[in-house]
């Protein structure tokens, strides 16, 4: 069945078509920035265009970049706070008239790295983390997502939190290198190994594809591998998890 994945971010919002039992994407990715303001209506109105580009008429499934509870946003994110409590799988169903499943944006990615990518069969503790905007997390016991974690809001004493200190857009902001960036990117792995002794790190975002520009400052001892679906995770996650929500729904 294809289905319309959608992953949403901080700055862009990205589509493409899937084939949900394969997980191939079966058409090119097509973007659009995300609006400025990063409220409901204006971020509604950018995933309508998105939806009609592609002149879908099946399900979508969204990866969103908030912490997402039965189809609610319960935090804001690098979003607008007036998502606060906003029914996200509503607003969106109700822009296209189609159903739509929304799931966290990097338990999304991660859901897509397990089932299509280089989690597939890792047992145990695996923590997906994606780097861009924020720092998005997915944990999977066994293959089995836990939703919801929201690793990159760990408490930084001068940041606030830690992904305003390791995050792609943190990079750039303060203008350093991979070197100088993977060091801190280091101290987050630290403290997430610390607290959560996974199995295994998967990394993906848009920055996993330079792994080799900062894997020299990764010191930790857990093994971490770069999702080789690289950007695209995000996209078949979300397709693939309104896959599996339509068939427990039958
Ligand atoms: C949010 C997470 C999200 C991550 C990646 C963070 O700001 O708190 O829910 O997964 O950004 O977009």
């Amino acid at each position: 069945m294809d289905i319309l994945g959608i992953d949403i971010g901080g700055t862009g919002m990205k589509g493409a078509l899937v084939n949900a039992e394969t997980g191939e994407m079966i058409t090119e990715r097509f973007r659009i920035p995300t609006p400025k303001s990063r409220k409901p209506k204006a971020m509604a109105k950018v995933f309508k265009e998105i939806v009609e580009h592609f002149n879908h008429s099946g399900p979508i499934g969204i990866g969103f970049p908030t912490i997402i509870k039965n189809g609610v946003c319960k935090s804001k994110g690098n979003l607008h706070e007036s998502w606060l409590g906003v029914n996200a799988s509503k607003l969106f169903s109700e822009a296209v008239g189609l159903p739509v499943t929304v799931l966290n944006d990097a338990d999304a990615a991660g859901y897509g790295v397990m089932n299509y990518g280089i989690g597939k069969g890792k047992k145990g503790l695996v923590m997906t983390i994606t780097i861009g905007t924020g720092l998005g997390s997915g944990a999977f016991f066994n293959g089995e997502l836990l939703p919801n974690f929201e690793l990159g809001s760990i408490p930084n004493k001068k940041y606030g939190i830690i992904e305003a200190y390791a995050s792609n857009s943190a990079k750039k902001r303060d203008g350093i290198s991979y070197k100088v960036w993977g060091k801190r990117f280091n101290k987050f792995l630290e403290l997430v190994e610390f607290l959560t002794c996974p199995d295994l790190f998967i990394l993906g975002g848009g920055s996993s594809k330079d792994f080799d520009k900062f894997k020299e400052q990764i010191k930790i001892k857990t093994p971490v591998l770069p999702a080789k679906l690289g950007n695209h995770a995000g996209i078949i996650g979300a397709a693939a998890a309104a896959l599996h929500k339509d068939a427990k729904d039958k």
